[in-house]
């Protein structure tokens, strides 16, 4: 039998590129991918077929799944909470009306092939929105519940899409003919900051911690744009990859909920800078908040309660902050950037 094929969308990105080397590693699946900038050379062989090309392009999506039958939808594809700032309509475009269309897409081929197509979405700790530092601080571990009133396009971006992709599963064309029709299978996972060895991620407010560490890797100063005692979650690549691949599985009567929670590790930057300055002693950091970028950082909790993705599909970090430092990050970081 074939392999089920995998779509993933913004397969150049940071997540999208170590997804795509663990799915070739693990050999279950076939994946085809479309970005905006044609992937690199090394990504290619992993892949069955790649498409460079924007997810606006409706006729482009269609023409992918007339030639695949699409098993599982990755999307990946979106701008950053910063870049999003910058520029919100085009965040509102790329992150609402692409997600739309990828939704459409799946639902359609749910319905040709008559079985729910699996939809992997990367939502975010952006969906929180925190009033003032204090009120952090009382809040502490929020649960996916609590304060949903984000601060940022991109926050609300993502918090509408969650709703989206319920909506999809569980009422899309409800009134319609079509009502008993096979719908998607809508799955999302609210991610911290992610850190990878790999790359450095572009447009994000998490960016500080990634950039610290690669800068002092390669020896280049510095200035944070958050002040020393900004604390948000993180999570190490691996790990978010993971959760991706274990709820992309879990079978549907054990999840209670579209959306979870992932949670790893909830340093202060002035603990990354610590760290950082033990593995590279010569690294100079410095702080310079910019008083937006560290706001909206202000405005996202200190940590979030991933009880229920530990509950329901079994949940569980392998990187702590230490381990992510020394098993993951610098062997991986100093292989970067020997090369
Ligand atoms: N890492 C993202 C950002 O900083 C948050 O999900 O925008």
């Amino acid at each position: 039998m074939s392999k089920p094929v995998v779509l993933v969308t913004g397969a150049n990105g940071e997540i999208g590129r170590s997804l795509l080397e663990r799915m070739h590693q693990e050999g279950r699946y076939s994946v085809v991918t479309v970005d905006l900038r044609p992937l690199p050379e090394r990504y290619r062989p992993l892949c069955l077929e790649n498409y460079a090309g924007n997810i606006m392009d409706r006729y482009l999506l269609d023409q992918i799944a007339a030639h695949h039958e699409i098993a599982v939808v990755f999307h990946l594809a979106a701008l950053l909470s910063t870049r999003g700032e910058r520029d919100p309509e085009l965040a509102h475009q790329v992150n609402v009306e692409g997600t739309l269309h990828l939704l459409r897409m799946a639902n359609s081929q749910s319905q040709r092939l008559g079985r729910a197509v699996r939809f992997l979405f990367p939502s975010s700790i952006a969906v929180y929105g925190l009033p003032d530092v204090a009120e952090k601080k009382r809040a502490g571990r929020v649960t996916e519940e609590q304060w949903n009133v984000p601060i940022t396009m991109y926050g609300c971006n993502k918090l509408y899409c969650e709703h989206l992709g319920r909506y999809f599963t569980q009422y899309y064309r409800q009134l319609g003919a079509l009502s008993t029709a096979a719908r998607l299978d809508f799955r999302a996972l609210r991610f911290p900051g992610l850190i990878s060895a790999e790359t450095v991620p572009t447009g994000g407010t998490s960016d500080f911690g990634p950039e610290m560490l690669h800068a002092a890797a390669q020896g280049h100063p510095y200035k944070c744009f958050v002040g020393p005692d900004a604390r948000i979650p993180f999570m190490a690549m691996p790990d978010a990859v993971q959760s991706m691949l274990q709820l992309l599985e879990a079978d549907r009567e054990r999840l209670t909920q579209s959306v979870y929670n992932v949670s790893a590790f909830s340093p202060t930057a002035g603990e990354i800078a610590a760290r950082v300055k033990k593995i590279y002693p010569g690294a100079e950091i410095t702080y310079e908040p910019d008083p937006v970028r560290a706001k909206i950082v202000d405005s996202w909790p200190e940590d979030i309660d991933d009880s229920r993705a530990r509950r329901d599909w079994g949940w569980n970090p392998a990187y702590n902050f230490e381990r992510a430092m020394d098993d993951y990050l610098v062997p991986g970081i100093k292989q970067l950037y020997a090369k």
